[in-house]
């Protein structure tokens, strides 16, 4: 199998202006899980060989996992920015290292070598891989603003908050898992089970990324803790408590999303409501709900090792820590 996080190393930003090139050489070489292209890489041998790549695979698939990997790293530094996020793997932001402008910046040109790399498509691919991208990449958008639209409303469902994590974090899995497979020749059958997979698997990806972002080990998960308490995000999380709680509860949650100025004292208030309610073990039931229906699309693709290894990092992911 290819080794992604090489691939990545080797894209060269040593580049003038340093103030441009330098946050996203900083940005790229911070790590993080990969999941995009491995995703994309993984969906590719599925329908591939059901081994290792071959050689052609792996040069047709590469551009595309890697402008994956590009494109998700830009949206992190608009993010951090919109979320007023100061830690990501375990270091300080880049609007934090360096400041806003830098962020939007820097963040735009990573969008551009995202496009620079699927140009790198090979020719009779690269016209649908290119819409599918766009498609993901608006998505992506109407999702960040919806839940930037959501900070300041009282009544959003968790239909609502379905549609909008669809949007801003499984479609990404989605296409990442239909284009890799795209590229390595999957008929249309498979390329809809593909993407199922990377949706459903989006889903529970989300949700248990709001409750890391409050239960988390702030070593291990690398971003800070009750971010999205301090920011009134509406999660699962609260959303599940705002739907469940007893009236003093509701009005003591209330009370708290008010608070602007006590981000200790908030986070540990809202935290012991959720603990009261049972919210975390809610979100872990759907979590669970969406790695089945994940699981349940592998029946339509080849049966093989790469088969495998997708059943396998679904439920990784399902129990991950960071
Ligand atoms: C962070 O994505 C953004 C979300 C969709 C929650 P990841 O958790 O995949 O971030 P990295 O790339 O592993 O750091
Ligand atoms: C992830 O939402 C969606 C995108 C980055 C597009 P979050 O805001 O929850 O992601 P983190 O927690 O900052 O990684
Ligand atoms: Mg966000
Ligand atoms: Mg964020
Ligand atoms: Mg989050």
């Amino acid at each position: 199998m290819i080794d992604i996080n090489k691939s990545i190393a080797s894209l060269n930003w040593d580049k003038e202006p340093k103030g441009l090139y330098e946050p996203i050489a900083y940005t790229l070489a911070s790590g993080g899980k990969r999941l995009r292209p491995t995703l994309a890489l993984v969906a590719a041998d599925c329908i591939v060989n059901g081994g290792l790549l071959s050689g052609d695979a792996i040069e047709n698939t590469l551009p595309a996992a890697l402008a994956l990997e590009v494109f998700h790293n830009f949206t992190l530094l608009h993010d951090d920015v919109m979320d007023r996020a100061e830690v990501r793997r375990g270091r300080p932001t880049v609007h934090v290292k360096w400041n806003d402008n830098t962020a939007i910046l820097s963040g735009d040109q990573m969008l551009i070598e995202a496009y620079k790399l699927i140009a790198k498509v090979p020719g009779d691919k690269v016209q649908k891989t290119l819409e599918m991208f766009n498609e993901m990449a608006t998505g992506i958008c109407e999702g960040q603003q919806l839940d930037m639209d959501f900070e300041h409303m009282s009544q959003v469902s968790i239909d609502d908050y379905m549609h909008m994590i669809e949007l801003k974090t499984s479609v990404l899995l989605a296409y990442a898992m239909k284009i890799g497979g795209y590229i390595a020749g999957a008929t249309p059958a498979q390329q809809e089970a593909l993407y199922q997979f990377g949706l459903h698997i989006g889903l529970a990806f989300q949700i248990q990324d709001d409750i890391l972002d409050l239960y988390g080990d702030p070593a291990t998960f690398g971003k800070a803790i009750g971010g999205d308490i301090c920011c009134n995000k509406k999660t699962f999380l609260l959303l599940t408590a705002m739907e469940t709680a007893d009236p003093e509860s509701k009005a003591e949650l209330l009370e708290w999303l008010m608070a602007t100025d006590r981000d200790e004292e908030k986070i540990a208030g809202v935290k012991a409501i959720y603990d009261r309610l049972g919210v975390r073990e809610a979100g872990e039931a759907v979590m669970e709900e969406h790695t089945a229906e994940a699981l349940a699309q592998l029946d339509k693709l080849p049966q093989n090792n790469a088969t495998e290894q997708l059943r396998e990092l679904a439920e990784r992911l399902a129990t991950r820590k960071n």
